[in-house]
């Protein structure tokens, strides 16, 4: 999906973050990203900042934790979508979720009790960041065999992908596909996250790009404004 730039001092061009985030904790009051709607109101300017015009609300499904209901994420995103014309932005919201990999996810796939994205269908699920879960390849093999495509969001984060590239190879022919978050690649050398993803895009595997933005604060404003003008440093492979 992205092809490699090499620019002329032999450096590698960070991919484009492109026009849609499909990864956001934009909707206030459902997870850990904003708490009201000012704070979804100021990711919403800063993405639309950014270039952004399609953005994928992807709240946290985790049973303990964020036991979202796809009726109360759909719910939030409608009224979200009022907020947005309401406000004068114009950037298009869609509904999704980040579902933990976890038992229940396999129960929401047998009763196709999912909120899914694009013409693929793409489900994003998530992971620990340490082990993976005994459950992480049956959630692939179940939800591709229900017709969705599997989206494993930030692949990046995970230390078990991260020390075994065989099993990242092996993820990637049992049909999943890769998520990476967009701010990852500016991290420095000495960042596992960002050696992690620079690797990915070298080797062909990132399949679509999110912020994974939480909130507008002081970590995400650098972030935007680098992007607005375009100026990130590249790589070398
Ligand atoms: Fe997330």
């Amino acid at each position: 999906m992205f092809s490699l730039l090499v620019r002329r001092d032999g450096l590698i061009e960070p991919p484009s973050m492109g026009e849609t985030d499909v990864h956001c904790h934009i909707l206030p009051g459902i997870d850990d990203g904003p708490s009201d709607e000012r704070g979804s109101l100021a990711i919403a300017r800063l993405l639309i900042e950014m270039g952004i015009k399609n953005v994928v609300a992807t709240p946290h499904v985790i049973s303990d934790l964020y036991p979202n209901t796809t009726e109360a994420i759909l719910d939030k995103v409608e009224a979200m979508r009022r907020l947005l014309t309401d406000s004068g932005l114009n950037l298009n919201i869609m509904a999704g979720a980040e579902y933990y990999a976890e038992g229940a996810l396999l129960d929401r796939i047998a009763h196709n009790d999912l909120l899914a994205f694009g013409e693929e269908r793409y489900v994003l699920f998530e992971s620990p960041v340490e082990n993976q879960p005994m459950v992480l390849e049956e959630i692939a093999f179940s939800l591709k065999s229900a017709g969705y495509t599997p989206l494993l969001a930030h692949v990046e984060r995970y230390r078990y992908l991260q020390s075994n590239f065989d099993q990242v190879v092996h993820l990637k022919q049992l049909g999943v596909h890769f998520q990476v978050n967009h701010p990852s690649f500016m991290l420095p050398k000495t960042s596992r996250r960002g050696e992690m993803a620079r690797r990915l895009y070298i080797k062909g595997m990132v399949d679509l790009l999110g912020t994974d933005m939480h909130r507008a604060t002081s970590e995400a404003q650098p972030y935007a404004q680098t992007q607005r003008r375009s100026s990130w440093s590249g790589f070398r492979k």
